[in-house]
């Protein structure tokens, strides 16, 4: 057999940064022994800042900035782009006036992973200096210069500061992404620049004096857009890894671009002979041949969600544990936006000596995270993405092929630090028959929630609105007339009150804000605040390949004959009963640390239920603070799925005669999912709350309703089908 990895020279870092991601360590708090450890990582951090491409042109980039209001900045993926630009402008000046850089990105994981790198690379205590804000989790102070966070959370903001008046800078990064929310926000950030610059210029002739003696402008609305500090025109910063920034440098109006050159080394690129019928198999047997065979280096394996990192998780443990010992010091690292953050560092930790990492990556780590060592990359060229019919309204997950440059994308990561292989599980044939690009999500998605978000912030013609690509006209049509039915917008396309703007206020999708509104009507607002959180998680529960049939038995106990809503509703009870208890008897850390032995026993992921209960209490805030009713349904679960059929009445399918369901919106034939409660009993009319399309359509999350309902509670989409 070919030898295994040796303990030198495993990474291929140039810098040998072997310690640079341990958890921060304050200064003060270091003692004697670990201070020279201390000493020695931050100069390991800082020869590391150092020595990464974009370094050799900081103060170019600073004047850049200072000289022009809209600049874009390409550069290759790991050219140090997303940790150091904020850090340059920092100390160039740009938060002076007390004005914070954010920065937005579209996954949360890269949000939160590069807030906590930064906040180590300027030896300051994340939520400082440094921090992050991402739906459900705010990591930020007063303090706070630069923010990361997500595109969407900035839009967010934009509702209550419609001069984004406390940004001095804002960066887009990760703009070649080109998700909805991106470019949501880079129409509006277009605005909210205008604005500011009018503003500016106004204010140096006709100000008016605040209390505190500082400028500020007052708006149209009577609200000032800004106190306390002068409000001075906005920067903005578009970076992509794409090397193509004519796209954006023609929509802000022929701004300037300017390129980083990124370090990259060349990647072998192997294909299969033959299609691929299994992909998970295929990526599985690729990892242990690169495993026993190729030289020291980690290995990247990008796969299409959650389940499928889970399942082959499981595939490679079971595996690993046949072979000799010698061969077993290979490291599992899942890496998905879901995954708790503490995890998710894990894959920026090297691996022990002798150990090589394996990183099972959703699409995350294609651009958005840059892992030190990868060395192999294992790409079987899907991606998961929504998509979207206007025939029918309703939207789906997909599992699709990916663009030509998202596999290059991702055949780069392999040579950041060395010269790589590149697995591509498919023949070099299919390659060549790929897109060249793929297609803006705004292209290929339920608009309803971006109508929404954009109306709350006064734009009422969606159509007309400054997008860098017009979404489709029939899709945003069957949008709005979602938002109708769904009582949200007025037959003049305007917010309706108080429904449009509570909608508009949720953090959610429009139909899981119409269900808890309906929810506080119907007295069960308590109910359906569990389900909306247990809905937002993926995968409440997992179930290893060796112990299916015990896992089936224990989650029957859960099950609800109504359906999957009720039954995460069940586990969420069940857990806070067990919580509870334990709490009197252990104390609080006692009875959370049982409560994961209990989560283990019981095939739930206590990740997902942990990060259902962050987001409920969330949620139970927000609609608090709007004064909707809270109170519960006790077992009493009607009013629940009544008001779950009047806000997802689009997904509801009936059954046929073989078993299957037919989508009544637009015709489709599915199946329910496998891990569903009602996959057996097979109920006469049932809402879903997913659909995915794979080899096969599923239904996922899916409850029994009456038909009878559908025409009652949503007159309009369902009496003249009779
Ligand atoms: O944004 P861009 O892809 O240009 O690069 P970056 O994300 O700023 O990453 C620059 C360097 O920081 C890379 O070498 C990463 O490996 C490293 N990094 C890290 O070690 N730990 C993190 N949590 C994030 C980045
Ligand atoms: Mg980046």
């Amino acid at each position: 057999m070919p030898s295994m990895a040796t303990g030198d020279g495993r990474h291929f870092n140039a810098n040998n940064n072997s310690n640079i991601n341990h958890p921060q360590l304050k200064p003060n708090l270091v003692n004697d022994n670990h201070k020279s450890d201390f000493f020695s990582r931050r100069q390991k951090i800082e020869q590391q800042r150092r020595s990464l491409p974009i370094a050799s042109v900081e103060k170019r980039l600073v004047q850049e900035v200072r000289k022009n209001d809209i600049l874009i900045i390409v550069g290759e993926t790991g050219s140090g782009k997303t940790t150091q630009l904020p850090q340059y402008l920092y100390n160039g000046g740009f938060c002076r006036d007390g004005g914070t850089i954010g920065i937005t990105q579209p996954r949360r994981v890269a949000a939160v992973t590069v807030a906590k790198r930064v906040a180590e690379e300027c030896g300051v205590e994340l939520g400082q200096k440094v921090g992050y804000s991402i739906r459900f989790e705010d990591m930020t102070s007063n303090s706070t210069r630069i923010k990361y966070m997500t595109d969407g959370l900035l839009l967010r903001e934009a509702l209550l500061d419609p001069y984004l008046s406390r940004y001095s800078v804002i960066v887009v990064d990760e703009a070649h992404e080109r998700t909805v929310q991106t470019d949501v926000l880079l129409g509006l950030l277009k605005g909210v620049q205008k604005k500011r610059s009018q503003s500016y210029s106004e204010s140096n002739n006709d100000h008016v004096k605040a209390n505190n003696g500082t400028l500020m402008k007052v708006e149209n609305n009577g609200q000032a857009p800004h106190l306390g500090r002068r409000l001075n025109p906005l920067k903005l910063i578009i970076m992509s890894a794409s090397l193509d920034a004519r796209g954006f440098s023609e929509y802000f109006g022929g701004a300037k671009a300017v390129h980083v050159q990124g370090r990259q080394f060349p990647v072998d690129i192997l294909y299969t002979a033959q299609p691929e019928t299994d992909c998970l198999d295929a990526a599985l047997v690729t990892i242990f041949q690169i495993h026993l065979e190729e030289g020291p280096g980690d290995i990247l394996v990008f796969l299409s969600g959650q389940e499928e990192i889970e399942s082959i998780e499981g595939l490679v443990r079971e595996n690993l544990k046949k072979l000799p010992e010698a061969c077993q010091k290979l490291l599992i690292l899942p890496l998905f936006s879901s995954l708790p953050s503490e995890k998710q560092l894990k894959v920026f930790t090297p691996a022990p000596v002798e150990f090589r990492k394996v990183i099972l990556a959703t699409n995350i780590a294609e651009t958005s995270v840059t892992i030190p060592g990868i060395k192999y990359v294992i790409d079987p060229g899907l991606v998961k993405v929504r998509s979207y019919s206007p025939d029918s309204g309703i939207e789906s997950l997909i599992v699709v092929k990916t663009s030509k440059a998202q596999a290059l994308q991702r055949s780069g990561r392999a040579g950041r630090e060395g010269p790589g292989k590149c697995f591509r599980l498919y023949p070099e044939s299919r390659f060549e028959g790929l897109d060249d690009s793929t297609v803006p999500e705004i292209k290929r998605c339920n608009l309803s929630n971006v109508i929404l978000q954009l109306s709350a912030l006064g734009v009422d013609d969606i159509i007309g609105f400054d997008f860098m690509e017009k979404p489709d006209r029939m899709a945003v049509i069957r949008s709005l007339e979602l938002l109708y039915l769904l009582g949200a917008l007025t037959d003049e396309k305007k917010l309706s009150d108080p429904i449009g703007h509570q909608m508009a206020r949720l953090p959610l999708e429009p139909n899981d804000s119409k269900a808890l509104i309906l929810a506080s009507q119907f007295d069960c607002l308590e109910e359906m605040l569990i389900v909306v959180a247990m809905l937002s998680v993926e995968s409440i529960f997992y179930a290893p390949r060796e112990k299916l049939e015990e896992s089936r038995t224990v989650i029957k106990s859960f099950s609800s004959p109504e359906g999957d809503h009720l039954t995460l509703l069940n586990v969420y009870r069940a857990s806070l009963e067990f919580l509870e208890k334990n709490k009197t008897e252990n104390g609080k850390e006692k009875a959370e640390k049982n409560l994961r032995k209990w989560c283990k026993d019981n095939f739930i992921n206590s990740r997902s239920l942990k990060h259902a209960r962050d987001i409920y209490n969330q949620i139970r805030e927000n609609v608090e603070r709007m004064g909707l009713k809270i109170a519960s349904c006790g077992d009493d679960t009607i009013q629940l799925r009544r008001c779950l059929a009047a806000s997802y009445f689009l997904n509801a399918a009936l059954k046929q005669p073989d078993g299957t369901y037919r989508v009544l919106a637009n015709g489709q034939i599915a199946e329910i999912h496998p891990t569903s409660v009602l996959r057996r009993t097979k109920s006469e009319c049932i809402i879903f709350y997913n659909l995915v399309q794979t080899t096969r359509n599923y239904v996922r999350n899916v409850t029994r309703i009456d038909y009878l309902w559908l025409a009652e509670l949503a007159p309009q989409c369902y009496a003249l089908k009779e």
